[in-house]
C-alpha cells in the first residue's frame, strides 16, 4: 500500500521513518508492504529529517491514484477540513491526528467517508491506544465515566508548580522551550487542546455530537500558591482534568482543573504523561498510561491505524456506533453539573464576614466540608474551603453573592474536586 503524508513536521517525519526502518516488522503485521512514497511540505527549502521525496503539490499528491492512503499532519481546522474531504471523495482512505478538526467536523467527515476508512488514534492521547480501547476493547459496556488527563503541557507545568513550587510564567516559559506546548500555548494552558480529544471520545463512548463552544472548558491560569497549599495540605494533586461522565439519561463532557486525592491512580499521572482512565459498568476501572505527544510516539498510533486499513480494507465505524443513539443521551447543560468544589475567597479579618458567607453559601444549598483560614496581613486572611456535592449554577450564583455583598477584597476563586 501506498502512503502519502501532508505535512511533514516532527510527526511525519516519524511516520515516513518508521514506515521504513520498522519495515519488515509492519509488513509481517499487515500482510503487505506499506511504503510512504511522497510528503506535502510548504517550505521545500526547508532541510527535513527523511528519505521519501517532497512535493508542495499538493494537489498532485491528492489525484495520485497509486496513493491509497493520506495521512493529514497539517494542523488547523479549515484548509485539513478541505484537504480530507477531497481524499475521501477520490476513494483514499485518510489518517489524521488532528484533534481540532475532528472537534468540529467528526460528524460531517464520519457521513462523507461511509465505508472509506478514516482513521484518528493519534488525535487522542498520543500514543496510547484509547480510541482502540473504547471502541474495540469495551464495546461490551456502558461508559460510566471517563477521567483523563490529556495534556502534557499543563500535566507538566501542574506537576512542577505542586513538586517543586516553580511560578506560572516560569513554568510556561520552560514548557515552551520544550517543546511541549502548541504553537499557541493557549490552547494548551485554556483547555483547548484537552477539550478537542474530549470531544472526540464523547462522541465515540455516547455519540454526542458537540463542539467545544457548547461544554465548559476552564484552563489553569488562575491556579495560585493558596490553591497548591490547599491542595497540599488535605492531599490532593491539582490536575487539569477531562471529565465525561454519565448521569442518568444525560452526559457531562467538561474541562477544568481539578482537585483529585492523590490516593486515586490517575493522580499519579506526572509530568508531561498522559492517562486515562474508563469505567465501564461491566469492566469496571481500566487505566491507560503513556505518553500523549512526541513524534515516535504520535506516529505510532499513525501507523496503527495504516496497518489496521490494510488488514480490513473497511474501517470500523468511524465513531464507534453503527448507528448514532443521539435520541437516548442529551449533553448536560454546563450549570447543571454537579461536583464538589474548593473556594477560595480573600476576605477582611473582621467580625461577621465567615457568617455572611456561611449565609450566602447556605441560602444556595451549599454545604460546608472543610475550612481554614490563614492570615494574609494584619487586616486581611484566605478563606479555603471546600464542600460537599452542589450544583454549578448554585456555587456560581453564591460567588456572585458574595462578591456582591462586600465580604471579599478580590473575585473569588473556585476549583472543582473530583473524588
Ligand atoms: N500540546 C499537546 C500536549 C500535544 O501538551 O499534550 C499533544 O496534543
Amino acid at each position: 500500500m501506498k502512503v502519502g503524508i501532508i505535512g511533514v513536521g516532527t510527526v511525519g517525519a516519524s511516520v515516513a521513518n518508521i514506515l521504513r526502518d520498522n519495515r519488515d516488522i509492519i509488513t509481517a503485521r499487515a500482510g503487505c508492504e506499506i511504503t510512504a512514497v511522497i510528503g506535502v511540505v510548504n517550505d521545500l527549502s526547508k532541510k527535513r529529517d527523511v528519505t521519501i521525496e517532497l512535493t508542495d503539490d499538493i494537489e498532485k499528491v491528492l489525484n495520485d491514484d497509486s496513493i491509497d492512503i493520506i495521512v493529514e499532519l497539517m494542523g488547523g481546522i479549515e484548509k485539513p477540513y478541505e484537504v480530507v474531504k477531497k481524499a475521501l471523495e477520490n476513494g483514499k482512505a485518510v489518517v489524521t491526528a488532528n484533534k481540532a478538526l475532528l472537534a468540529y467536523h467528526r460528524y460531517a467527515l464520519q457521513d462523507l467517508a461511509g465505508d472509506t476508512p478514516f482513521e484518528y488514534e493519534a488525535a487522542v492521547a498520543g500514543g496510547i491506544p484509547i480510541i482502540n480501547a473504547l471502541r474495540e476493547g469495551l464495546t461490551a459496556n456502558n461508559i460510566e465515566s471517563i477521567r483523563g488527563i490529556m495534556n502534557g503541557t499543563c500535566n507538566y507545568m501542574l506537576t512542577k508548580m505542586i513538586k517543586e513550587g516553580i511560578d506560572y510564567d516560569t513554568i510556561l516559559k520552560e514548557a515552551k522551550e520544550l517543546g511541549y506546548a502548541e504553537a499557541d500555548p493557549t490552547f494548551d494552558v485554556g483547555g483547548f487542546d484537552a477539550a478537542h480529544k474530549l470531544l472526540i471520545l464523547g462522541s465515540i463512548a455516547y455519540g454526542i455530537d458537540a463542539k467545544p463552544e457548547d461544554i465548559l472548558i476552564e484552563g489553569i491560569q488562575n491556579i495560585s500558591p493558596e490553591d497548591i497549599d490547599f491542595a497540599k495540605e488535605f492531599d490532593y494533586s491539582i490536575k487539569l482534568l477531562t471529565i465525561a461522565k454519565k448521569i442518568g439519561n444525560k452526559i457531562e463532557l467538561r474541562v477544568h482543573p481539578a482537585l483529585i486525592p492523590n490516593s486515586e491512580m490517575i493522580a499519579k499521572v506526572e509530568g508531561v504523561m498522559n492517562g486515562v482512565s474508563v469505567i465501564g459498568d461491566k469492566v469496571g476501572e481500566t487505566m491507560y498510561y503513556g505518553p500523549g505527544a512526541g513524534g515516535d510516539a504520535t506516529a505510532s498510533a499513525v501507523i496503527a491505524n495504516i496497518v489496521d486499513i490494510a488488514r480490513r480494507g473497511k474501517g470500523s465505524p468511524m465513531l464507534g456506533f453503527e448507528s448514532s443513539n443521539k435520541e437516548f443521551l442529551t449533553l448536560m447543560p454546563k450549570d447543571e453539573i454537579q461536583t464538589k468544589y474548593y473556594i477560595r475567597l480573600r476576605v477582611e479579618d473582621k467580625i461577621g464576614v465567615l457568617a455572611k458567607v456561611a449565609t450566602i453559601l447556605g441560602e444556595k444549598n451549599i454545604s460546608i466540608e472543610k475550612m481554614i483560614q490563614k492570615p494574609l496581613n494584619k487586616t486581611c486572611a484566605h478563606l479555603l474551603l471546600s464542600t460537599h456535592t452542589s450544583i454549578e449554577k448554585d456555587v456560581i450564583e453564591a460567588l456572585e453573592n458574595i462578591e456582591n455583598a462586600g465580604a471579599v477584597t478580590e473575585k473569588p476563586v473556585m476549583i472543582r474536586i473530583e473524588d
